[in-house]
């Protein structure tokens, strides 16, 4: 076996980064860059409806094709690498999904897909083509779980489609795409952590995701105390743990500044203890800086770019509409006053109760590039 044969030591490296150094050494010199990749959303809506639900609300937009086909071409043109078609609703529901699926990697993009896996069972085989990632969105790993978080009745129908790309990936030459569960968790679904490890590794996936959700920066009510949050992640790795099979499990140990505070209010330190990993509630609270929001832009489905994914439909955060009639290109708009702005605010992290952290360990790296490099001659 060769390094490159894993997809863990390649698809999901933690030094996945370390391909765009050149990017992280212009942002730490204060230039601006192009992003690495860019979230679309094709639609606004979603068919389900779930209580933490990220997305702050469901509308009724969906990008018209020709459109689509533009910015995929602008975007080709100015080097982006990687489109994700995750948020803002559900992707998949828009009508010509398998076609821009088709067009965005035939265009050379890597193709990413969040989803919650309604539609698979009608668009197992443009995905499976097309995606390197497909993460499917179950959160409840039962029938009964699934209905009651997810609020609808199709989870059959999930598993079935997972099944389908599962098997249509099976030929030795076809890597793509990696194919995992994510299960965002609350305390009520504290029990079914196993019967989620089983679904995942009943379906040979290549690995399931546990997290508790997000709540306060969603705008989401919290449905669980700070205790039940460290037995709930004390229950993800207990199941872990008592795993053996083949399948990766993932836990995200992210906390939320309400959280922090909680320790900070009781004298122990967010830093530390089994929970509180580095990190793990974002340096941009140490530095009070974010430097890597360039390498992602989100554009969603009524035509706005923002600067975040925690930003998404936030108005006042858009950095322009996208109008081609308008000579309004994702190039003029980057280089827009208005996006001087907002990066302004977001250099000094204006925005940062809605932050989940998603770019912490990028500005990591660009802090480190900041800081004077002592014993750089030693390794
Ligand atoms: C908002 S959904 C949109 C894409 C698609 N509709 C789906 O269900 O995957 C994107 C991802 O965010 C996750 N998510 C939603 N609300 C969340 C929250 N409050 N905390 C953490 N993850 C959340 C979902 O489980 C899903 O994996």
């Amino acid at each position: 076996m060769t390094f490159g044969d894993s997809f863990e030591n390649v698809e999901l490296s933690p030094y996945k980064w370390a391909t765009h150094m050149d990017k992280f050494e212009k942002l730490a010199r204060g230039e601006d860059v192009f992003p690495v990749t860019v979230e679309l959303d094709l639609v606004s809506y979603c068919n389900h409806d779930c209580g933490w639900c990220v997305d702050p609300k469901h509308m009724s937009h969906s990008l018209e094709r020709e459109f689509v086909s533009k910015l995929l071409h602008e975007l080709k043109s100015l080097g982006i690498e990687g489109i994700v078609f995750k948020g803002g609703g559900e992707g998949t529901l828009h009508p010509s999904y398998a076609e821009i699926l088709e067009e965005t990697k035939n265009l050379g993009f890597d193709v990413g897909i969040v989803t919650n896996g309604s539609k698979l069972p009608e668009l197992y085989e443009p995905i499976t083509k097309n995606a390197s990632y497909v993460r499917v969105s179950i959160d409840g790993p039962t029938l009964e779980s699934h209905r009651r978080i997810h609020k609808s009745n199709d989870f059959n129908d999930v598993v079935a489609g997972v099944r389908k790309m599962i098997q249509l990936r099976e030929s030795p030459e076809q890597r793509h795409p990696i194919i995992g569960l994510s299960f965002a968790m609350d305390y009520s679904l504290i029990d079914l952590v196993g019967e989620a490890i089983k679904l995942g590794d009943t379906l040979r996936v290549n690995y399931v995701f546990f997290r508790p959700p997000f709540f306060e920066e969603a705008g989401r009510k919290n449905t669980m105390t700070v205790g039940q949050k460290r037995e709930l992640l004390a229950a993800f790795e207990k199941g872990k743990k008592a795993y053996n099979g083949e399948m990766k499990i993932f836990i995200d140990y992210w906390i939320s500044d309400g959280e922090a505070e909680h320790f900070v209010l009781r004298g122990e330190s967010p830093r530390r203890g089994k929970y509180m990993q580095k990190g793990a509630n974002g340096i941009e609270h140490i530095t009070g800086r974010c430097l890597a929001s360039p390498l992602l832009v989100v554009v969603t489905a009524d035509k706005k770019m923002y600067p975040c994914c925690n930003l998404r439909f936030i108005e006042e955060w858009s950095i322009g509409t996208l109008d081609y009639e308008r000579g309004n290109t994702f190039e003029r708009i980057w280089h827009s006053e208005k996006r001087r702005e907002i990066m302004e605010k977001i250099h000094s992290i204006k925005c940062i109760r809605f932050c989940t952290h998603p770019m912490s360990k990028y500005n990591e790296v660009i802090e480190y590039l900041r800081s004077p490099q002592h014993h750089r001659g030693f390794v």
